[in-house]
């Protein structure tokens, strides 16, 4: 997503500071001192302006969440949310998902977003979709047992990709829709979701679980 900087951006960000996790190896080990470890976590992988996961924060106080976005400008406007609406269930990564192994303990979230991501239309740049297995190799290890990645679209192309793509990795896919607001799914929408839809585009949705195949077909990459 491309924004113009952000007047003040350094002193907007001191502002809601408390909220910020910095992305080093060292986040790894004090991970559950943050949240402790009983409390489920979700967590959105491109939250952009942060509408969507700041909104389930305020709506699931028993639950934690936290907000990946690579674009500063951006996090930042989902970090003021959720300053305003004093939220303490919530904190935000500035980095790229290529990192979260990294700077995140593994089998730590029990659901992971993926909505509206860049459809990167053309091949030659298909790895960079973050439904790509090469990118999923990057943040699965975050999922736990159990867990589910719940992705939306507004593109077709990519939605297709993708359908094809989690069958191939072995994954187990469910609540799969072309009109999601068509649906009795509860929902909340995101920024881009918003958008896409005002223009009369069909939001698709699916409800990916990994396997044991998964894992292997990943491992061998
Ligand atoms: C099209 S926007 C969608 C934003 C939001 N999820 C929504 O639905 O309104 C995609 C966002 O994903 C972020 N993004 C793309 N690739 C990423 C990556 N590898 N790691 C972290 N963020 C990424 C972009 O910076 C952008 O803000």
């Amino acid at each position: 997503m491309r924004l113009r900087r952000k007047k003040n951006r350094d002193t907007r960000f001191e502002r809601c500071a408390g909220l910020a996790l910095t992305p080093e190896p060292s986040l790894k080990d004090g991970f559950y001192d943050i949240f402790g470890r009983d409390k489920k976590l979700e967590m959105e992988i491109g939250s952009g302006k942060g509408g969507f996961i700041t909104q389930c924060a305020a709506q699931n106080q028993s639950r934690s969440f936290i907000s990946v976005e690579r674009v500063k400008d951006c996090i930042l406007m989902g970090m003021e949310k959720a300053h305003a609406a004093g939220l303490d269930n919530i904190r935000f990564i500035c980095a790229d998902a290529e990192i979260l192994p990294s700077v995140m303990p593994e089998k730590c979230a029990d659901v992971i977003y993926i909505n509206f991501c860049d459809p990167w239309p053309k091949s030659a740049h298909a790895k960079r979709r973050l439904t790509h297995r090469k990118m999923i190799k990057y943040y699965l290890p975050l999922l736990k047992d159990g867990g589910e990645i719940r992705f939306k679209t507004d593109n077709d192309g990519l939605f297709e990709f993708t359908l094809e793509e989690l069958t191939e990795l072995g994954f187990d896919l469910s609540e799969v829709t072309r009109d999601l607001h068509s649906t009795d799914t509860p929902n909340i929408m995101t920024e881009y979701e918003k958008r896409f839809s005002d223009m009369g585009v069909k939001i698709k949705r699916l409800v990916a679980k990994p396997t044991e195949a998964t894992y292997k077909i990943l491992s061998e990459l």
